[in-house]
């Protein structure tokens, strides 16, 4: 392999393929580098910032910004884990974040990641918001209270299931996920519990009704392993 193919990610060389984002190159490479809004399948969004890297000294997100010869990324820094940390408290304190009362525990990337960067209490006041949930659809129930507007379920109802069923809405704190139909319910969509956006929320938020609980605790997605076990695993 040339010296053309290679970044360096702390300290250690990377290969890479043309047109491979940092993130791309060090999964491959089986290097964590924390995210919640990328995901494999879709387009990378850069919403969430957990994956910024510094990058040629740059502070920048590693999903979006393309490998090149030579760079030096920093990622795994007392620094920049930091930064990661008080993001994901800024999460946990936006959202009703409860995670013993949510089913999702232990399924949940926010949480993984949560654990994976010791983030041992949100450390901000807690909004508390009050979104109302949406139960309307037979199969599958909506609690928005728990979004982190990752934008996964518009990318997947969109480019994989082809129906556009979310959107996301307002500004600033006021951003929102809706839902695209006249009454803003699911029930007046043709959304389906077997689309890909009915099963690709990283957190608590479109969940599959009748099935809550159902993973034993010690079985869960991520109880045997941490958030960078589960993907290393995935990207191998
Ligand atoms: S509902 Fe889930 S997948 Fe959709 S934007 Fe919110 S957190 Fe992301
Ligand atoms: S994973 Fe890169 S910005 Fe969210």
């Amino acid at each position: 392999m040339s010296d053309a193919a290679l970044f360096s990610l702390d300290g250690e060389d990377v290969p890479f393929e043309p047109g491979e984002t940092i993130l791309q190159a060090a999964r491959r490479a089986g290097r964590y580098i924390p995210h919640l809004c990328w995901h494999p399948d879709f387009a990378p969004h850069g919403s969430c910032r957990i994956c910024t890297v510094k990058a040629g000294g740059r502070m920048v997100a590693a999903c979006t910004v393309k490998a090149a010869p030579g760079l030096e990324v920093e990622s795994d820094t007392e620094e920049l884990n930091a930064q990661r940390k008080t993001l994901l408290q800024m999460l946990f304190i936006e959202g009703n974040h409860f995670c013993p009362s949510c089913e999702k525990s232990g399924n949940c990337l926010l949480q993984a990641t949560a654990y994976e960067m010791g983030m041992e209490g949100p450390h901000f006041e807690e909004f508390y918001p009050a979104r109302p949930l949406d139960a309307s659809h037979p199969d599958i129930l909506l609690d928005f209270d728990r979004c982190i507007l990752c934008e996964l379920c518009v990318r997947a109802s969109r480019e994989v299931d082809g129906k556009n069923i979310f959107a996301i809405a307002g500004h600033g704190i006021r951003t929102h996920l809706v839902v695209n139909s006249e009454s803003g319910m699911l029930r007046d969509t043709d959304m389906a519990a077997t689309d890909r956006a009915a099963s690709i929320c990283p957190v608590g938020v479109i969940l599959p009704k009748r099935r809550g609980f159902v993973i034993p605790i010690g079985q869960r997605r991520y109880d045997e392993g941490t958030a960078a076990d589960a993907d290393r695993q995935e990207a191998s």
